[in-house]
Protein backbone atom coordinates (compact mmCIF):
# COMPACT_ATOMS: atom_id res chain seq x y z
CA UNK A 1 0.00 0.00 0.00
CA UNK A 2 1.02 3.33 -0.70
CA UNK A 3 1.41 5.04 2.81
CA UNK A 4 0.78 9.20 2.37
CA UNK A 5 3.58 11.25 3.66
CA UNK A 6 3.90 14.77 4.24
CA UNK A 7 6.94 15.03 1.67
CA UNK A 8 4.62 13.60 -1.28
CA UNK A 9 1.05 14.82 -0.42
CA UNK A 10 -0.54 16.50 -3.42
CA UNK A 11 1.60 13.92 -5.51
CA UNK A 12 -0.43 12.24 -8.27
CA UNK A 13 -1.04 8.68 -7.27
CA UNK A 14 -0.65 7.26 -10.58
CA UNK A 15 2.90 9.11 -10.78
CA UNK A 16 4.01 6.92 -8.04
CA UNK A 17 2.75 4.02 -9.67
CA UNK A 18 6.11 1.85 -10.96
CA UNK A 19 6.58 -1.21 -13.18
CA UNK A 20 9.22 -3.38 -11.80
CA UNK A 21 11.66 -5.00 -14.29
CA UNK A 22 9.58 -8.30 -15.49
CA UNK A 23 6.06 -6.73 -14.99
CA UNK A 24 3.45 -8.71 -17.24
CA UNK A 25 6.42 -10.86 -18.36
CA UNK A 26 6.00 -13.01 -15.44
CA UNK A 27 2.05 -11.77 -14.35
CA UNK A 28 3.53 -9.75 -11.33
CA UNK A 29 0.67 -6.84 -10.03
CA UNK A 30 2.12 -3.21 -10.43
CA UNK A 31 3.25 -1.99 -7.52
CA UNK A 32 2.61 1.10 -5.68
CA UNK A 33 5.54 2.85 -3.89
CA UNK A 34 5.78 5.69 -1.76
CA UNK A 35 8.03 8.78 -2.89
CA UNK A 36 11.50 8.40 -0.67
CA UNK A 37 10.85 10.50 1.97
CA UNK A 38 12.57 13.92 1.72
CA UNK A 39 14.07 15.91 4.74
CA UNK A 40 12.43 19.25 5.41
CA UNK A 41 15.19 21.48 4.32
CA UNK A 42 14.98 20.79 0.74
CA UNK A 43 11.58 22.82 0.89
CA UNK A 44 13.64 25.64 1.09
CA UNK A 45 15.20 25.62 -1.46
CA UNK A 46 14.04 27.36 -4.24
CA UNK A 47 16.28 28.90 -7.37
CA UNK A 48 13.60 30.91 -9.66
CA UNK A 49 16.52 31.88 -12.23
CA UNK A 50 16.98 28.18 -13.03
CA UNK A 51 12.99 27.06 -12.11
CA UNK A 52 11.79 29.73 -14.86
CA UNK A 53 14.22 27.83 -17.75
CA UNK A 54 11.81 24.79 -17.43
CA UNK A 55 8.97 27.41 -18.65
CA UNK A 56 10.72 28.72 -21.47
CA UNK A 57 11.96 25.18 -23.11
CA UNK A 58 8.02 24.62 -22.84
CA UNK A 59 7.35 27.78 -24.62
CA UNK A 60 10.24 26.90 -27.09
CA UNK A 61 8.93 23.81 -28.10
CA UNK A 62 5.67 25.81 -29.48
CA UNK A 63 8.23 27.10 -32.28
CA UNK A 64 8.45 30.79 -30.49
CA UNK A 65 11.74 32.55 -30.42
CA UNK A 66 12.89 32.88 -27.04
CA UNK A 67 15.18 35.90 -25.84
CA UNK A 68 17.35 34.66 -22.59
CA UNK A 69 17.78 37.45 -20.86
CA UNK A 70 17.70 35.57 -17.73
CA UNK A 71 21.36 33.72 -16.63
CA UNK A 72 24.24 35.71 -15.56
CA UNK A 73 26.25 33.62 -17.52
CA UNK A 74 28.33 35.85 -20.23
CA UNK A 75 29.68 32.35 -22.08
CA UNK A 76 26.16 31.60 -22.95
CA UNK A 77 26.44 34.91 -25.15
CA UNK A 78 29.48 34.30 -26.81
CA UNK A 79 31.86 35.37 -24.24
CA UNK A 80 35.05 33.57 -23.84
CA UNK A 81 37.70 32.93 -21.16
CA UNK A 82 41.02 34.65 -22.28
CA UNK A 83 43.07 32.09 -23.64
CA UNK A 84 46.22 32.11 -21.51
CA UNK A 85 43.90 30.64 -18.94
CA UNK A 86 42.66 27.76 -21.08
CA UNK A 87 46.11 27.19 -22.34
CA UNK A 88 47.39 26.76 -18.75
CA UNK A 89 44.85 24.31 -17.57
CA UNK A 90 45.89 22.41 -20.94
CA UNK A 91 49.12 21.96 -19.38
CA UNK A 92 47.80 20.71 -16.05
CA UNK A 93 45.62 18.32 -18.11
CA UNK A 94 48.69 17.16 -19.45
CA UNK A 95 50.96 16.97 -15.98
CA UNK A 96 50.23 13.95 -13.56
CA UNK A 97 50.90 16.09 -10.81
CA UNK A 98 47.62 17.57 -11.22
CA UNK A 99 45.56 14.60 -11.27
CA UNK A 100 45.15 13.94 -7.75
CA UNK A 101 43.89 15.18 -5.14
CA UNK A 102 44.77 19.14 -4.27
CA UNK A 103 45.92 19.68 -0.73
CA UNK A 104 41.94 20.90 0.45
CA UNK A 105 42.51 24.12 1.34
CA UNK A 106 43.89 24.71 -2.66
CA UNK A 107 46.80 24.84 -4.27
CA UNK A 108 49.52 25.94 -2.60
CA UNK A 109 50.58 29.03 -5.51
CA UNK A 110 47.14 30.03 -6.11
CA UNK A 111 46.51 30.44 -2.51
CA UNK A 112 49.75 32.27 -2.63
CA UNK A 113 48.27 34.43 -5.39
CA UNK A 114 45.08 35.24 -4.30
CA UNK A 115 46.92 36.30 -0.67
CA UNK A 116 48.54 38.78 -2.25
CA UNK A 117 46.17 40.52 -4.67
CA UNK A 118 43.72 40.69 -1.46
CA UNK A 119 46.68 42.20 0.99
CA UNK A 120 46.72 39.12 3.14
CA UNK A 121 48.54 35.80 4.45
CA UNK A 122 48.08 33.16 2.30
CA UNK A 123 47.55 30.40 5.48
CA UNK A 124 44.09 32.63 5.42
CA UNK A 125 43.13 31.80 1.84
CA UNK A 126 40.49 28.82 1.14
CA UNK A 127 40.00 28.01 -2.31
CA UNK A 128 36.30 26.87 -3.05
CA UNK A 129 34.70 25.52 -5.71
CA UNK A 130 33.22 28.55 -7.22
CA UNK A 131 32.11 31.19 -4.78
CA UNK A 132 28.71 29.33 -3.93
CA UNK A 133 30.59 26.65 -2.26
CA UNK A 134 32.55 29.41 0.07
CA UNK A 135 29.30 30.60 0.53
CA UNK A 136 28.04 27.46 2.10
CA UNK A 137 31.09 26.62 4.09
CA UNK A 138 30.44 30.47 5.61
CA UNK A 139 27.03 29.81 6.36
CA UNK A 140 27.31 26.46 7.73
CA UNK A 141 30.21 27.75 10.23
CA UNK A 142 28.15 30.31 11.59
CA UNK A 143 24.67 30.14 11.63
CA UNK A 144 22.51 28.22 14.10
CA UNK A 145 18.54 27.96 13.66
CA UNK A 146 17.03 31.10 14.27
CA UNK A 147 20.14 32.58 13.86
CA UNK A 148 20.37 35.46 11.04
CA UNK A 149 22.97 36.99 8.72
CA UNK A 150 21.78 40.26 7.73
CA UNK A 151 21.51 40.11 3.60
CA UNK A 152 20.69 43.31 1.24
CA UNK A 153 17.17 42.99 -0.69
CA UNK A 154 17.43 42.94 -3.22
CA UNK A 155 20.28 40.81 -3.15
CA UNK A 156 22.04 37.17 -4.87
CA UNK A 157 19.23 34.60 -4.21
CA UNK A 158 21.75 32.01 -3.11
CA UNK A 159 22.11 33.63 0.49
CA UNK A 160 18.49 33.79 1.58
CA UNK A 161 18.28 29.97 0.24
CA UNK A 162 21.31 29.08 2.17
CA UNK A 163 19.81 30.85 5.48
CA UNK A 164 16.91 29.10 5.08
CA UNK A 165 18.19 25.53 4.55
CA UNK A 166 20.17 25.85 7.47
CA UNK A 167 17.07 27.24 9.89
CA UNK A 168 17.98 30.75 9.60
CA UNK A 169 15.64 33.74 10.24
CA UNK A 170 15.32 35.57 6.58
CA UNK A 171 16.78 39.34 7.77
CA UNK A 172 17.00 41.96 5.25
CA UNK A 173 18.36 45.33 4.77
CA UNK A 174 16.87 48.02 2.83
CA UNK A 175 18.09 49.79 -0.19
CA UNK A 176 17.42 53.14 -1.81
CA UNK A 177 16.24 53.82 -5.24
CA UNK A 178 19.28 53.70 -7.03
CA UNK A 179 19.92 50.51 -4.62
CA UNK A 180 22.63 51.86 -2.34
CA UNK A 181 22.27 49.85 1.46
CA UNK A 182 20.66 52.41 3.70
CA UNK A 183 23.39 52.28 7.17
CA UNK A 184 20.52 53.42 9.06
CA UNK A 185 18.29 50.62 8.14
CA UNK A 186 21.65 47.75 8.78
CA UNK A 187 21.98 49.52 12.03
CA UNK A 188 18.25 48.89 12.75
CA UNK A 189 18.49 45.53 12.09
CA UNK A 190 21.28 44.24 13.68
CA UNK A 191 19.89 42.08 16.62
CA UNK A 192 21.30 39.73 19.19
CA UNK A 193 20.66 36.78 16.55
CA UNK A 194 22.63 38.29 13.83
CA UNK A 195 26.20 36.58 12.82
CA UNK A 196 27.49 38.44 10.03
CA UNK A 197 26.75 41.19 7.15
CA UNK A 198 26.55 40.27 3.80
CA UNK A 199 27.86 43.01 1.23
CA UNK A 200 27.54 42.59 -2.31
CA UNK A 201 29.13 45.29 -4.44
CA UNK A 202 29.15 45.54 -7.10
CA UNK A 203 25.72 44.33 -6.97
CA UNK A 204 23.86 41.58 -8.20
CA UNK A 205 21.11 42.09 -9.61
CA UNK A 206 20.85 45.92 -9.17
CA UNK A 207 24.68 46.72 -10.87
CA UNK A 208 24.98 49.34 -8.44
CA UNK A 209 28.32 50.32 -7.50
CA UNK A 210 28.83 51.25 -4.05
CA UNK A 211 30.86 54.46 -2.97
CA UNK A 212 33.84 54.43 -0.34
CA UNK A 213 31.81 56.52 2.43
CA UNK A 214 28.85 53.86 2.11
CA UNK A 215 31.55 51.10 2.58
CA UNK A 216 33.25 52.95 5.41
CA UNK A 217 29.97 53.52 7.63
CA UNK A 218 29.09 49.28 6.83
CA UNK A 219 32.86 48.35 8.03
CA UNK A 220 32.18 50.95 10.91
CA UNK A 221 28.48 49.68 11.74
CA UNK A 222 30.30 45.88 11.56
CA UNK A 223 33.53 47.23 13.70
CA UNK A 224 31.15 48.65 16.52
CA UNK A 225 29.34 45.62 16.59
CA UNK A 226 32.14 43.01 16.48
CA UNK A 227 30.14 41.51 13.21
CA UNK A 228 32.02 39.63 10.37
CA UNK A 229 31.75 41.46 6.67
CA UNK A 230 31.05 38.81 3.98
CA UNK A 231 31.93 41.03 0.76
CA UNK A 232 30.87 39.56 -2.41
CA UNK A 233 32.98 40.77 -4.87
CA UNK A 234 33.11 38.39 -7.80
CA UNK A 235 32.05 41.64 -10.49
CA UNK A 236 34.68 44.05 -8.92
CA UNK A 237 37.01 43.58 -12.31
CA UNK A 238 33.61 44.84 -14.12
CA UNK A 239 33.08 48.12 -13.18
CA UNK A 240 32.03 49.93 -16.44
CA UNK A 241 32.01 53.25 -15.78
CA UNK A 242 32.87 56.02 -12.49
CA UNK A 243 35.38 54.92 -10.66
CA UNK A 244 36.81 51.45 -10.15
CA UNK A 245 35.01 49.21 -7.45
CA UNK A 246 36.43 49.52 -3.45
CA UNK A 247 37.26 46.41 -1.83
CA UNK A 248 36.43 46.76 1.32
CA UNK A 249 39.84 45.67 3.31
CA UNK A 250 41.11 48.82 1.99
CA UNK A 251 38.81 50.85 4.29
CA UNK A 252 39.19 48.69 7.45
CA UNK A 253 42.38 46.37 9.02
CA UNK A 254 40.85 44.86 11.96
CA UNK A 255 37.08 44.57 11.67
CA UNK A 256 36.29 40.59 10.75
CA UNK A 257 36.39 40.24 7.08
CA UNK A 258 35.75 37.75 4.35
CA UNK A 259 36.10 39.06 0.92
CA UNK A 260 34.88 36.45 -1.56
CA UNK A 261 35.70 36.10 -5.38
CA UNK A 262 36.50 33.72 -7.92
CA UNK A 263 36.97 33.66 -11.99
CA UNK A 264 33.68 33.16 -12.80
CA UNK A 265 32.71 36.45 -13.56
CA UNK A 266 36.00 39.12 -14.08
CA UNK A 267 37.36 36.42 -16.08
CA UNK A 268 34.28 35.36 -17.50
CA UNK A 269 35.28 31.40 -16.90
CA UNK A 270 31.45 30.58 -14.55
CA UNK A 271 32.11 26.75 -16.01
CA UNK A 272 35.63 26.07 -14.32
CA UNK A 273 33.49 26.29 -10.66
CA UNK A 274 36.96 28.11 -8.86
CA UNK A 275 36.45 30.78 -6.33
CA UNK A 276 37.88 31.83 -3.16
CA UNK A 277 37.69 33.15 0.58
CA UNK A 278 39.81 35.39 1.68
CA UNK A 279 40.26 36.53 5.12
CA UNK A 280 41.41 39.95 6.76
CA UNK A 281 40.84 41.68 10.03
CA UNK A 282 40.70 39.85 13.76
CA UNK A 283 38.55 37.47 15.35
CA UNK A 284 38.35 34.89 12.83
CA UNK A 285 41.05 31.61 13.85
CA UNK A 286 38.21 29.58 14.83
CA UNK A 287 35.45 30.52 11.80
CA UNK A 288 39.06 30.16 9.43
CA UNK A 289 39.40 26.33 11.22
CA UNK A 290 35.78 26.08 10.55
CA UNK A 291 36.10 26.75 7.19
CA UNK A 292 39.20 24.28 6.96
CA UNK A 293 37.47 21.47 8.12
CA UNK A 294 34.81 22.14 5.40
CA UNK A 295 37.54 22.24 2.95
CA UNK A 296 38.77 18.87 4.11
CA UNK A 297 35.23 16.93 4.43
CA UNK A 298 35.28 17.69 0.46
CA UNK A 299 38.90 16.81 -0.22
CA UNK A 300 39.54 18.82 -3.05
CA UNK A 301 38.74 21.77 -6.07
CA UNK A 302 39.14 20.63 -9.26
CA UNK A 303 43.18 21.10 -9.58
CA UNK A 304 43.64 21.44 -13.33
CA UNK A 305 41.13 24.60 -12.85
CA UNK A 306 42.88 25.95 -10.49
CA UNK A 307 45.74 26.20 -12.31
CA UNK A 308 43.98 28.15 -15.02
CA UNK A 309 42.44 30.30 -11.79
CA UNK A 310 46.37 30.84 -10.82
CA UNK A 311 47.24 31.88 -14.85
CA UNK A 312 43.98 34.30 -14.65
CA UNK A 313 45.00 36.23 -11.47
CA UNK A 314 48.58 36.51 -12.32
CA UNK A 315 48.87 38.19 -15.77
CA UNK A 316 47.32 41.12 -16.98
CA UNK A 317 43.78 40.89 -17.82
CA UNK A 318 44.36 42.55 -20.81
CA UNK A 319 40.77 40.82 -21.87
CA UNK A 320 38.78 43.18 -19.57
CA UNK A 321 39.23 46.57 -22.27
CA UNK A 322 37.21 44.82 -24.82
CA UNK A 323 34.63 43.05 -22.35
CA UNK A 324 33.86 46.23 -21.31
CA UNK A 325 33.32 47.68 -24.53
CA UNK A 326 30.94 45.01 -25.66
CA UNK A 327 29.12 45.29 -21.91
CA UNK A 328 28.58 48.82 -22.29
CA UNK A 329 27.43 48.62 -26.10
CA UNK A 330 24.48 46.08 -24.51
CA UNK A 331 24.29 48.10 -21.42
CA UNK A 332 23.05 51.51 -23.40
CA UNK A 333 20.99 49.35 -26.10
CA UNK A 334 19.53 48.11 -22.86
CA UNK A 335 18.85 51.44 -21.17
CA UNK A 336 17.73 52.87 -24.42
CA UNK A 337 15.23 50.05 -24.20
CA UNK A 338 13.88 50.65 -21.01
CA UNK A 339 13.62 54.98 -21.98
CA UNK A 340 11.28 54.06 -24.74
CA UNK A 341 8.68 52.05 -22.24
CA UNK A 342 7.33 54.79 -20.07
CA UNK A 343 6.06 52.13 -17.41
CA UNK A 344 9.30 50.60 -17.08
CA UNK A 345 12.16 51.86 -14.68
CA UNK A 346 15.78 51.43 -13.57
CA UNK A 347 19.04 53.16 -12.37
CA UNK A 348 21.61 53.09 -15.03
CA UNK A 349 24.38 49.79 -13.93
CA UNK A 350 27.06 50.71 -13.25
CA UNK A 351 28.98 47.02 -13.19
CA UNK A 352 28.75 43.78 -14.01
CA UNK A 353 25.71 42.65 -16.34
CA UNK A 354 22.54 43.05 -14.19
CA UNK A 355 19.64 45.37 -14.58
CA UNK A 356 16.27 45.20 -11.96
CA UNK A 357 13.72 46.98 -13.40
CA UNK A 358 10.14 48.30 -12.16
CA UNK A 359 7.30 47.85 -13.57
CA UNK A 360 4.50 50.16 -13.31
CA UNK A 361 1.58 48.70 -14.42
CA UNK A 362 -1.41 47.95 -12.43
CA UNK A 363 -2.51 45.16 -15.00
CA UNK A 364 -0.02 42.40 -13.07
CA UNK A 365 -0.52 41.55 -9.50
CA UNK A 366 2.80 39.97 -9.05
CA UNK A 367 6.07 40.24 -10.86
CA UNK A 368 5.56 36.61 -11.70
CA UNK A 369 2.47 37.48 -13.64
CA UNK A 370 4.20 39.66 -15.23
CA UNK A 371 6.82 37.76 -16.24
CA UNK A 372 5.47 34.42 -17.32
CA UNK A 373 2.79 36.55 -19.37
CA UNK A 374 5.47 38.09 -21.08
CA UNK A 375 7.29 35.24 -21.26
CA UNK A 376 3.45 33.56 -23.08
CA UNK A 377 3.29 36.37 -25.55
CA UNK A 378 6.67 37.31 -26.36
CA UNK A 379 9.14 34.84 -26.00
CA UNK A 380 11.41 37.38 -23.89
CA UNK A 381 12.99 35.49 -20.69
CA UNK A 382 13.76 37.82 -17.40
CA UNK A 383 13.62 36.51 -13.79
CA UNK A 384 10.99 37.60 -10.98
CA UNK A 385 12.47 40.20 -8.87
CA UNK A 386 10.58 38.59 -5.85
CA UNK A 387 13.45 36.08 -6.63
CA UNK A 388 16.06 38.86 -5.26
CA UNK A 389 14.05 40.52 -2.75
CA UNK A 390 11.33 38.99 -0.82
CA UNK A 391 10.72 42.37 0.83
CA UNK A 392 9.97 44.50 -1.90
CA UNK A 393 7.01 46.12 -2.71
CA UNK A 394 5.78 46.21 -5.93
CA UNK A 395 6.79 44.49 -9.55
CA UNK A 396 10.17 43.89 -10.39
CA UNK A 397 12.65 41.66 -12.96
CA UNK A 398 15.84 41.06 -13.33
CA UNK A 399 17.51 41.05 -16.80
CA UNK A 400 20.90 40.45 -18.01
CA UNK A 401 21.88 42.60 -20.56
CA UNK A 402 24.30 40.25 -21.92
CA UNK A 403 22.71 39.68 -25.43
CA UNK A 404 24.35 41.16 -28.54
CA UNK A 405 22.62 44.61 -28.88
CA UNK A 406 20.14 43.66 -31.58
CA UNK A 407 18.46 41.23 -29.46
CA UNK A 408 18.47 43.45 -26.91
CA UNK A 409 16.46 46.14 -28.63
CA UNK A 410 14.39 43.10 -30.31
CA UNK A 411 13.49 42.15 -27.17
CA UNK A 412 12.35 45.85 -26.17
CA UNK A 413 9.71 45.98 -29.01
CA UNK A 414 8.76 42.90 -28.28
CA UNK A 415 8.22 44.01 -24.37
CA UNK A 416 7.09 47.72 -25.45
CA UNK A 417 3.78 46.51 -27.57
CA UNK A 418 3.06 44.02 -24.87
CA UNK A 419 2.87 46.75 -22.51
CA UNK A 420 0.96 48.85 -24.88
CA UNK A 421 -1.73 45.67 -25.68
CA UNK A 422 -2.08 45.55 -21.73
CA UNK A 423 -2.53 49.01 -21.00
C1 LIG B 1 26.73 37.96 -6.32
C2 LIG B 1 27.17 36.58 -6.66
N1 LIG B 1 27.89 35.89 -5.77
C3 LIG B 1 28.29 34.63 -6.01
C4 LIG B 1 27.98 33.99 -7.19
C5 LIG B 1 28.43 32.58 -7.40
O1 LIG B 1 29.66 32.56 -8.08
P1 LIG B 1 30.43 31.23 -8.45
O2 LIG B 1 30.19 30.96 -9.91
O3 LIG B 1 31.88 31.58 -8.20
O4 LIG B 1 29.96 30.16 -7.58
C6 LIG B 1 27.22 34.67 -8.15
C7 LIG B 1 26.82 34.01 -9.40
O5 LIG B 1 26.07 34.50 -10.21
C8 LIG B 1 26.82 36.00 -7.89
O6 LIG B 1 26.10 36.71 -8.76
Amino acid sequence: MHKKTKSNEGVDALALMRKWPGNGQHGRAMQMRAQVALAKRVSHISYEIRDIVRKAREVQKTGKKIIWMNIGDPNQYGFSPPVHITRAIHEALNDPKYSGYCPSEGDPELREAVAKAQETEKSRVFITSGLSEGIDFLFQSLLNPGDNILLPSPGYPLYNTKSRVLGGRDNFYCCSEDYLPSPEDIRKKINEKTRAIVVINPNNPTGAVYPRSLLQEIANIAGEHNLPIIADEIYDHLVLDGAPSINLRSLTKDVPLISGNGISKNFLYPGARVGWLAFSGEGTDALEGAIQKFCNQRLSVNWEMQRGALAAITTSPTHLEETHRQLLLRRDSFMKGISSIPSLHCPIPHAAFYTFVKVNSPKFRTDKEFVYSLLDETGVLVVPGSAFSPTLNGNYFRATFLPPPEEITEAFEKMGKFLKEKG
